[in-house]
C-alpha cells in the first residue's frame, strides 16, 4: 500500500491503471476507522482491481462549535488497519491542498440537504457533498463506496452524482453494527461507559417503532412523537425520529410502502444517528 499525500502525485498513477485498463474502487472516509469502514474497503478491493481509501477531516462539513477540532485523528493506527486489507493508495491529502485559501465554489443540493440533520447542522450536507465532488475529481474513481447509516449523506451523494453526470457509480453497504445493536460509528468513542449502555436503546427503539409501522392499524405520526418521548425518558435529546420515502427522504404518507426511519438523538455531546429500512403493506 501506497501512501500519497500530494494530489499531483496521485493523478499520474491513476492515469496509468487506467490505461492498463483497471478499474478504480474508492472508499472516502474521515479516519478513525472501524469495523464499519473495513467493510466497505472489503467491498471495494471485490469490485475492482485498483483500491484508493481517502482520510480527510473535513473542515467544511463542521458546524461553528461541532467537532472539527476534537474529531479522532488516529491516521497511524488507520494505516496499519488498511495495510492488512487489499489498498493499493491510502490517499491523505493535506487541507491546504483541497482548499485554496479563497476557496469559493461548493455545491448545494436544494431541500434534500436542508431536512433532517440539515436542519440541526446548516451547511454540512454543502461540505460533503463539495468534498466529496473534490475526492472525485481528484480520484476519480469508477465506483465509490458509502455505508448506510448515513443514509442522509448517501441520498446526497447519489443525488449529485445523478444531477452533475459525474461517471461514478455508487454502491452502499448496510451498517456494521456492535453485538448490542449500536451502530459502528467513530462518535461512539466519545461516550462515557454509562452512555455506551444506554446507546443501543436507539436502535431497539427503530425496529421497535417499524415493528408497530407495520401493524394494520397504525399511525406513522403516533409512533414518532412515542419514539421522541421513549427517547427522552432513556436519558436521549432527541433531534428527530422520522418515517420518510426512502427516494427523497420526504415525509412518508400513510399510503407508502417503501420507508426508511431515520432517527438522531444526543446523548449529552455525543450525536447518534442510525436508520431502518423496510416495506409496511399497501394500504388504501
Ligand atoms: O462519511 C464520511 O466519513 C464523510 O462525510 C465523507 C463522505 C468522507 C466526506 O468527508
Amino acid at each position: 500500500m501506497l501512501t500519497v499525500s500530494s494530489i499531483a502525485e496521485l493523478r499520474p498513477l491513476v492515469k496509468k491503471w487506467r490505461r492498463e485498463g483497471d478499474r478504480i474502487a474508492f472508499v472516502p472516509t474521515m479516519g478513525n476507522l472501524h469495523a464499519g469502514h473495513l467493510k466497505l474497503v472489503d467491498e471495494a478491493s471485490k469490485a475492482a482491481e485498483r483500491v484508493i481509501v481517502s482520510i480527510f477531516v473535513n473542515p467544511s462539513q463542521f458546524g461553528p462549535g461541532e467537532d472539527f477540532a476534537s474529531y479522532p485523528r488516529t491516521e497511524a493506527d488507520d494505516a496499519k488497519a488498511l495495510a492488512s486489507c487489499s489498498v493499493d493508495v491510502l490517499f491523505l491529502p493535506r487541507p491546504e491542498a483541497m482548499y485554496a485559501k479563497d476557496h469559493a465554489t461548493s455545491i448545494a443540493i436544494d431541500k434534500l440537504s436542508t431536512l433532517h440533520c440539515g436542519v440541526s447542522r446548516p451547511g454540512h450536507f454543502s461540505g460533503v457533498a463539495t468534498v466529496v465532488a473534490k475526492l472525485f475529481n481528484i480520484v476519480q474513481p469508477d465506483i465509490a463506496f458509502f455505508g448506510e447509516k448515513d443514509f442522509q449523506q448517501l441520498t446526497i451523494i447519489r443525488r449529485m452524482v445523478r444531477d452533475l453526470n459525474f461517471d461514478v457509480e455508487i454502491r452502499s453497504v448496510a451498517t456494521v453494527r456492535e453485538p448490542d445493536g449500536l451502530a459502528m460509528s467513530s462518535r461512539n468513542n466519545y461516550l462515557s461507559a454509562e452512555q455506551r449502555t444506554c446507546a443501543p436503546e436507539l436502535y431497539r427503539l427503530l425496529c421497535s417503532a417499524r415493528d408497530k409501522a407495520q401493524q394494520p392499524d397504525s399511525q406513522l405520526g403516533e409512533i414518532q412523537r412515542e419514539a421522541m418521548a421513549t427517547l427522552k425518558s432513556f436519558g436521549f435529546e432527541p433531534d428527530y425520529v422520522s418515517f420518510c420515502r426512502t427516494y427523497d427522504l420526504e415525509p412518508a404518507s400513510e399510503q407508502d410502502v417503501e420507508l426508511v426511519l431515520l432517527a438522531a438523538a444526543k446523548l449529552d455531546k455525543t450525536r447518534l444517528i442510525d436508520n431502518l429500512r423496510f416495506s409496511r403493506y399497501a394500504r388504501h
